[in-house]
């Protein structure tokens, strides 16, 4: 497994992250038990992965933490997440004191490497950073948080809004952004940016729905050449994205999806997130694969060139 710095925490980090969110849950949304899903873990742990993202509104925080239970603490990264609502309205900081500590005790851990408020909206955005931030400070000083980490909601805000107000806070030692093949957008808007601030980042929705399901992926191809933001005669609607096997040497549009992500200056982790041991080990696979070929690369930035309101999912 390919390792790197996560911006300014200064953790060694795998380049595949395993995520316990998204669609999959580690398989729990698909009626996978909860022994299947910890197996997802320790097998993610014995191709290399030492980061691990998991979220209070995942219901993953104690499978994640009995996955992990007999590695030394010091060896693995965990990344939980809070938001800023609960039972709809905002939280006290009081009360997100008491979430943090909840938190802790599912993952059955002393300490959390990267705490995120979690898929902040713009309008949540000042009070996160006024409000809550200091509580994820004191926490970090009390020594149950190493860092402070903010999430976007990537399906509602596809264009980053949320991101382009928190770069201008030097509050944020990672931040979590949408970005794939289909919604290039945050290159500009976040990567460039937050990469000059030394901020670590997450890459989620890689590979989401469309880039998994080829049906999916015809459906939102048709729906965008409708539009007028993609050009019809670029990509054969049967198969919209089968050049990057035929022609880019990729096993799979999936493959290439994440390879396309991995090879992204300034994303430090790609999440994967998964129920399959065997998709988790393709995935670990395509991490450490090479770039896709450049003209590959280059044909995949001018098709999607200007696309923002599509997150994947
Ligand atoms: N706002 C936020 O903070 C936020 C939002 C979304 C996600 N996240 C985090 O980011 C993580 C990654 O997002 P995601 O879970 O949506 O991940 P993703 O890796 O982009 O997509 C996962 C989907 O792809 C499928 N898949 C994975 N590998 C595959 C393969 N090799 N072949 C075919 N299908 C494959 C999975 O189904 P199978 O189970 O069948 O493999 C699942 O449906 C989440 O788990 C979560 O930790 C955070």
């Amino acid at each position: 497994m390919d390792f790197t710095t996560l911006g300014r925490t200064g953790l060694r980090v795998s380049r595949l992250g395993l995520g316990a969110g998204g669609h999959s849950r580690l398989g729990l949304s698909y009626g996978r038990s909860e022994v299947d899903a910890e197996a997802v873990v320790r097998a993610a742990l014995d191709l290399g992965v030492n980061f691990f993202d998991t979220a209070e509104g995942y219901r993953t925080e104690e499978v994640v933490g009995r996955g992990l239970r007999d590695v030394p603490r010091h060896q693995i990264v965990i990344s939980t997440k809070a938001g800023v609502g609960w039972q709809e309205r905002r939280s006290t900081p009081d009360e997100y004191r008491n979430r943090i500590d909840a938190c802790l005790e599912r993952l059955q851990t002393d300490y959390i490497d990267i705490f995120h408020i979690h898929g902040a909206r713009v309008e949540d955005y000042d009070y996160a950073r006024d409000a809550l931030v200091p509580v994820l400070k004191d926490s970090q000083r009390q020594g149950k948080i190493r860092f402070v980490g903010v999430t976007e909601a990537f399906g509602p805000d596809p264009t980053h809004e949320m991101l382009k107000l928190a770069v201008r806070d030097d509050c944020w030692d990672v931040v979590m952004v949408g970005f794939n093949i289909l919604n290039q957008s945050a290159r500009e808007i976040a990567l460039k940016p937050y990469l000059e601030r030394s901020v670590g980042m997450l890459c989620m929705f890689a590979v989401r729905r469309a880039l998994s399901h080829p049906a999916a992926l015809s459906d939102l191809m048709s729906k965008l050449a409708a539009e007028g933001l993609i050009d019809p005669k670029s990509f054969n609607p049967e198969d919209p994205l089968g050049f990057l096997v035929k022609e880019g040497g990729a096993s799979s549009v999936t493959e290439a999806a994440y390879r396309f992500c991995r090879w992204e200056p300034g994303l430090d982790v790609i999440l994967t997130g998964t129920g399959s041991i065997d998709h988790l080990r393709e995935n670990a696979r395509a991490i450490n694969l090479p770039p896709l070929p450049t003209e590959i690369v280059d044909r995949l930035r001018a098709m999607f060139r200007g696309i923002d309101s599509v997150s994947g999912n």
